[in-house]
């Protein structure tokens, strides 16, 4: 699917628990020969760690695989300019790039208006440090308020099988040409109707609610968190997996 100018695989990786070793260095090397395209971290993972880590695994970055990181998140006054550019310094480091493929306000402050906010990411992207913008944990209001400010190719919001408040946001950037990233896309106990569903097509669980995910909407781009190289084989895999619209609806 297309996000920005880039061109990826529909689902990506989330590394929220990676931490800096040699091991998950190789991971994310492994990852990315796996076929992931889009990993997604962020300023506040491990204390650092996990864009540290992706900084030493993919610099010089591959083609064809883009890094996602947020900088925001932390409680009220994070979303300050000044804050926000520390921030983008340290990942642009972190990270080891002249560019950041694809940047997220992590979480709107409830101190700075979203447009400031925005403003200070958009000084990067005018300066070509960063290429794409996106928000997090926005309703469709706060999407269209911060589209005034930059282009947003991105939103990325907490949804499940069991977690659907966002189902409007889903729709707004479906029909917005916005790629919707659902955070803990796997955080669900699908319950027995899962397990059968998953039995019928030889899957697992987690393949299925992946599946799902996808049917739902054409904008959905899930990055499941795994520290293992054989769970993000499986999670690529169910990309392939085809629901049918009775097992979708039993599912929804
Ligand atoms: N924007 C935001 O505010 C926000 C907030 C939270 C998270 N996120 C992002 O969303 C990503 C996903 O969230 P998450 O990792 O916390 O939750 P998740 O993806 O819903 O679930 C991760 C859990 O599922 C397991 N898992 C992954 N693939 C599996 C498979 N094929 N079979 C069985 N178990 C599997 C993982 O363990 P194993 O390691 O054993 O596979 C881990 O325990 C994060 O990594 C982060 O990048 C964003």
């Amino acid at each position: 699917m297309k996000l920005g100018d880039f061109e990826v695989a529909r689902i990506g990786l989330g590394t929220n628990r990676l931490t800096q070793s040699r091991t998950n260095v190789g991971f994310i090397r492994a990852a990315v020969e796996a076929g992931v395209q889009m990993v997604d971290t962020a300023h506040s993972y491990t204390g650092g760690q996990s864009e540290e880590t992706i900084g030493v695994a993919l610099s010089p970055q591959p083609d064809g695989c883009m890094v996602a990181t947020k900088g925001g998140i932390g409680g009220p006054g994070r979303g300050r300019p000044a804050v926000l550019q520390e921030e983008i310094e340290e990942s642009l480091r972190r990270l080891r790039t002249k560019t950041i493929d694809l940047y997220y306000l992590h979480r709107v402050d409830t101190e700075t208006p979203i447009e400031e906010s925005l403003r200070a990411i958009k000084e990067y992207r005018d300066r070509g440090q960063i290429r794409h913008v996106g928000i997090s944990e926005v309703d469709i209001e706060q999407i269209e308020r911060a589209r005034k400010v930059v282009p947003i190719v991105a939103v990325q919001n907490h949804y499940n099988l069991a977690e659907r408040k966002y189902e409007a946001v889903v729709d707004h950037c479906a029909a917005e040409g916005i790629v919707f990233v659902p955070f803990f896309p796997l955080r669900a106990d699908g319950g027995p109707a899962v397990a059968r569903i998953a039995k019928r097509h030889g899957a697992t669980p987690q393949q299925i609610t992946l599946a799902w995910l996808l049917k739902r909407s054409p904008a959905m781009l899930p990055i499941p968190g795994t520290l293992s190289l054989e769970h993000l084989k499986q999670n690529l895999d169910a990309a392939a997996i085809e629901l049918t619209d009775e097992e979708f609806e039993t599912l929804r």
